[in-house]
């Protein structure tokens, strides 16, 4: 929790081939906390009080289509409070019942105690207990203040196809769940136009959802680049948040400075935003160095042992660029990694908007790299990837 956020830069030098790029993830990597916990924290603490179901929801069963995911999401926030106390005995504590099981989990940084709802299976028992929508919602808003990840439950439905049925979707910048809660994940990658997704991805995809067993997550990461707001309209989250508790849920700017939560620069209003159409300001950004973030996300898979459903999260990093550019052999790697992307995923990665910027940019700190006598830089981020 005091550790700096991993350095993930997952982009190549050379060709860009669009893969499911998943790896194998060792189990006490499933979350990540560090040193933005608490930003995270008071960012999806006020994404849940001022957007309801638009951020948190989980949906009923649809008979005949698919069951819902409400079982799921009660096992999720057992299954992370466990973990979290587990992996990160400085950040989180935990109470338990007479009989043993999670009753309220405290986020030490933060001084906040959650209580949990009674666990999916009693002792002695097999069988999973019958779960409201709103017990399971609850349970759904704690799992996101616990972790600094997106959540989505996907759930096989009678046709073998998974559905996104339940979710804590705060942060998700680019996309909201409101128009892809409920559907089979074909539709959520069609209908987001994902490049080369019916080529590249769509029969993996579906092959490994079904095979996936429950003692072998994955994880994959991706990157795009965002422009924020310029310097001036920012203010420090931590000031504000340190403040008091309250002032920080009545201004937006102030609790998300760099828009992490919806990126208003790039795709304008969050409410009147056009399905499948991302990269649509409502004024011309400012793009200039100081204002463009590398956006990466962490995503893990993994199917949760009672209830079947697989969970997915998504961890979203913000990495100033200029930060970037001071690193050894980074500006270079960039440059070559954008100037591969093909026409179909320079379009899905918004270039037309930053592209000039920011490759003038890169080229000339690595120029500059180069000219200082920087170390030879090797062109194969070989083991190591992705950083
Ligand atoms: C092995 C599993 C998965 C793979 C390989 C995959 C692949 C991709 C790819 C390639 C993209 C384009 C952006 C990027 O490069 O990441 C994408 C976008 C997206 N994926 Fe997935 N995905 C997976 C699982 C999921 C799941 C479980 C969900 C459930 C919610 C999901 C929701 C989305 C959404 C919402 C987008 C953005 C679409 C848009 O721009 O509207 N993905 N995915």
């Amino acid at each position: 929790m005091n550790s700096k956020p991993v350095p993930y830069r997952p982009f190549r030098w050379g060709a860009y081939h669009v893969t499911m790029g998943i790896r194998d993830m060792p189990w006490d990597g499933w979350i990540e906390l560090d040193n933005q916990m608490k930003s995270y924290y008071y960012i999806k603490k006020h994404r849940v009080a001022t957007r309801g179901t638009n951020v948190v929801r989980v949906l009923p069963d649809r008979p005949g289509i698919v069951n819902s995911a409400s079982q799921s999401a009660i096992e999720l926030v057992h299954e992370l409070a466990d973990y979290l106390s587990n992996r990160y005995p400085d950040a989180f504590t935990v109470s338990r019942s007479p009989l043993g099981h999670i009753s309220s989990i405290t986020i030490i940084p933060v001084h906040d105690t959650l209580h949990l709802p009674p666990p999916l299976v009693t002792k002695g028992s097999t069988e999973l207990r019958k779960v409201s929508i709103e017990e399971a919602e609850l349970a759904m808003k704690i799992s996101a203040l616990l972790v600094q990840d997106d959540l989505a439950l996907m759930v096989e439905g009678t046709d073998g196809r998974y559905y996104f049925q339940g979710g804590a979707v705060c942060v998700p910048g680019f996309w909201r769940m409101r128009d892809k809660i409920g559907l089979p994940l074909e539709d959520i990658h069609v209908q987001g136009h994902v490049p080369q997704y019916e080529t590249r991805l769509h029969n993996s995809m579906d092959r490994y959802f079904k095979r996936m067993p429950v003692d072998k997550p994955i994880v994959r990461n991706n990157y795009f680049f965002q422009v924020i707001p310029p310097r001036e309209v920012r203010q420090p989250i931590e000031t504000s948040a340190q403040s008091s508790a309250k002032p920080i849920f009545e201004n937006d700017g102030i609790v998300d400075p760099e828009e992490l939560a919806w990126s208003v620069t790039t795709n304008g209003n969050e409410d009147t935003f056009l399905h499948g159409h991302p990269i649509n300001p409502d004024e011309p950004p400012v793009v200039a160095a100081e204002n463009l973030r590398l956006r990466t996300e962490r995503q893990s898979l993994r199917r949760l042992p009672l209830s079947g459903a697989i969970i997915f999260t998504i961890r979203t990093y913000l990495f100033p660029v200029e930060e970037l550019a001071k690193e050894p052999g980074i500006p270079a790697r960039m440059a070559s990694a954008m100037r591969s992307w093909p026409e179909d995923v320079r379009r899905y990665k918004g270039n037309g908007l930053y592209e000039k910027v920011l490759l003038k940019y890169l080229d000339k700190a690595a120029e500059e790299q180069q000219l200082s006598g920087g170390e030879e830089l090797s062109k194969d981020p070989g083991k190591g990837f992705p950083y």
